[in-house]
């Protein structure tokens, strides 16, 4: 089965141009006077209207702290931020919404996993699995809890292609796995990895599974209880929503069986100097007034991805790749980093001769936003032989005018310097 979901042949045309004018900030001129083509999503998505109007409502009509008062303005808030976990659950395919924990991200919710889970679990001789591909997000915390702990983090190498077999993983796997950390979708090289046969065989081993869903929540459909991850962690922001929040879906028992990660208001039952007792999950993980804004703002995001459609954003997204990857192929000196099927709308590449960042420089001249460097993600550079790469990452609002651009500047780079 493929990890990510196929579109459905009786798809309506999808139109990105409809979408591009949800995104202020898409319609807004350069100071050159440009339009702006933003190809760097896989950093952070740029916001629609409504998701913007959700968060000047809360704060205009609804600011207050949540759980704590009968007043009509938490209640009002409350509502909000318990609303968007409804909405989160159901996104993610959760069975409960008491498995939907709020963060601040990705790496919040790896970092939750890996001092809760992990550590208490984990001691000399004991493994956590990574692959070679993964964000430093999925890499340090786990480095830290080994440290920690005396266990030890074992790599899946990465292939040629940029891609990670279900053999080299199931080949790393052994009794003494206790968590398997893989991402969903690289964010460098836009790989998307077997999670459903790669959880499966964790399982098998015995170990318990975290994906890094970050890069692929906002481009196909997501369920993960379909998949049977143990944990699945998302950023808001790579899903049109606010920065500085997030969710982690966690299997209730897993979560039920882990201690908090900090103390304070709102994660207690009682509170004495002869015992303190917690809330259920998930609030005993939500220590102190949380962002109730960002709550309410990616409750936004979230109707906002469903009524968009993500079996035809996927469909989209992959013309334009197609479109790019192609015509990239034809630029003199150009190499594409990461070339395994069934890729995501995520292209790295270097040109003979040229830093990165003289890439990103140039094409930012004609409006172009593109990321260059590690990506976060420096073992992946280490593996391909590069100090850095440029790179292009598609959204359900880009276009094949976009691509049109973007290969027009790199042509005109490719000139000056080849
Ligand atoms: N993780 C983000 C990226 O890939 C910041 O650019």
């Amino acid at each position: 089965m493929s990890e990510v979901q196929q579109p459905t042949p009786t798809m309506p045309t999808f139109d990105a141009d409809r979408v591009r004018s949800d995104f202020p900030i898409l319609l807004e001129a350069l100071p050159s006077g440009r339009r702006l083509v933003y190809l760097d999503n896989a950093a952070t998505t740029q916001k629609p209207l409504a998701v913007i109007a959700a968060s000047d409502d809360y704060y205009r009509h609804a600011n207050a702290n949540v759980h704590r008062a009968i007043h009509t303005l938490s209640q009002r808030a409350t509502q909000q931020y318990e609303g968007a976990r409804d909405k989160i659950a159901g996104f993610l395919g959760a069975g409960s919404r008491d498995e939907i924990v709020f963060t601040g991200g990705t790496t919040d919710g790896i970092n939750l996993v890996a001092q809760c889970y992990a550590r208490p679990r984990l001691g000399p001789g004991d493994e956590i699995l990574v692959t070679e591909l993964e964000h430093h997000s999925n890499i340090v915390p786990w480095q830290m809890v080994a440290e920690a702990t005396g266990a030890e983090v074992v790599v899946v190498p990465i292939g040629d292609d940029g891609s990670v077999s279900l053999e080299d993983f199931k080949a790393k796997l052994s009794e003494r796995t206790t968590i398997a950390a893989f991402a969903h979708i690289s964010n460098s090289l836009g790989t998307v990895l077997p999670v459903a046969d790669m959880i499966s065989a964790a399982h098998d081993a015995g170990a318990v599974t975290l994906i890094d869903g970050a890069q692929a929540v906002a481009h196909s459909p997501v369920d993960v209880e379909a998949l049977d991850a143990d944990f699945y962690a998302i950023s808001a922001h790579k899903l049109f929503g606010p920065t500085g929040f997030g969710a982690l879906y966690g299997k209730r028992a897993l979560l039920e069986s882990m201690p908090p990660y900090q103390g304070g208001g709102d994660m207690i039952e009682t509170v004495s100097f002869s015992g303190t007792t917690y809330n259920d999950v998930p609030y005993k993980f939500e220590a102190g007034t949380p962002n109730i804004a960002g709550a309410a703002a990616f409750g936004a995001a979230i109707d906002y991805v469903n009524a968009l459609d993500l079996n035809a954003v996927f469909e989209h997204e992959h013309e334009l790749l197609a479109r790019a990857t192609a015509a990239m192929q034809d630029i003199e000196g150009l190499r594409i980093i990461g070339t395994a099927p069934g890729k995501a709308g995520i292209i790295s590449f270097v040109m003979d001769g040229i830093h990165a960042h003289d890439i990103g420089t140039l094409l930012d001249e004609s409006g172009i936003a593109i990321r260059t460097g590690h990506h976060c993600a420096m073992p992946v550079m280490e593996r391909f032989d590069v100090a850095a790469t440029a790179r292009v990452s598609f959204a359900a609002y880009n276009t094949a005018e976009d691509v049109d651009a973007l290969i027009q500047g790199l042509g005109s780079i490719q000139r000056i310097f080849g």
